[in-house]
């Protein structure tokens, strides 16, 4: 869908997701992460950049998971995770709109839970690319998991708690030559409804991961 096309539908509240592919399973057991090795840290921030140039190729689970994990895994026995949370409130949720659903991920169980039975990659954002690019990641502040943090702080903590994760999903990408750039022009009401946010859940940022359509 065009950009102008989802602006219009979005100023008439009218923004929706497609049909999901078929087969939408309630829950999907990521396989272990691969927890070693990998590009060195200095090669993956020297190539990290922004994509918006994506194939349609979907990516594997095995990549998915170690994306996943990348982002907000657990990488403790304790629960601490990859990404830094203020008060360790934990309190970004990242969703994940793939062709056959959009699903919530569990750190603690490394499972992706079924959240609504729809490809909800075109309500991700205004731009076009994220209608067809493979993933687009959604991250979700939850409000009620931040008591401890002043009420006037909770955004800017949650927004950079996201920051985080979307960054370790950029060093992933990099190192794995994947394309992404995290997004913040995004129709927050469209994605909310979509996903049936509470009030304490605010839509903070999108991120679209794919593989780079080969340069001219
Ligand atoms: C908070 C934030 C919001 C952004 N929003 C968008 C966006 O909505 N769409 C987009 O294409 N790029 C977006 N970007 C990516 C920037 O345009 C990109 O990082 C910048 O042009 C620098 O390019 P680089 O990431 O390749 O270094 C955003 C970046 C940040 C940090």
């Amino acid at each position: 869908m065009s950009t102008l096309a989802k602006l219009a539908l979005g100023l008439m509240g009218r923004l929706r997701p497609a049909p999901a592919k078929a087969g939408s399973a309630p829950a999907l057991a990521l396989p272990p992460p691969n927890m070693q090795g990998g590009l060195p840290l200095m090669d993956a921030l020297a190539r990290r950049h922004s994509s918006r140039d994506f194939t349609r190729a979907e990516l594997s689970l095995p990549v998915l998971s170690d994306l996943l994990w990348a982002a907000c895994g657990q990488n403790r026995p304790d629960g601490g995770r990859t990404s830094p949370s203020a008060l360790n409130a934990q309190e970004i949720d990242v969703f994940v709109a793939l062709p056959a659903g959009a699903y919530r991920y569990d750190p603690a169980t490394h499972q992706l839970h079924l959240v609504a039975a729809v490809d909800l990659r075109r309500v991700t954002g205004y731009q076009d690319f994220v209608d067809e690019a493979p993933l687009d990641l959604v991250y979700v502040a939850d409000h009620a998991r931040m008591g401890l943090v002043p009420a006037g702080q909770r955004e800017s903590y949650a927004s950079a708690a996201a920051g985080a994760m979307a960054q370790n999903v950029y060093l992933f990408a990099a190192a794995n030559n994947l394309a992404t750039v995290i997004r913040a022009w995004i129709d927050r009401a469209a994605i909310a409804d979509a996903l049936g946010l509470t009030h304490d859940q605010q839509v903070l940022l999108s991120q679209t991961v794919g593989y780079p359509r080969a340069q001219a």
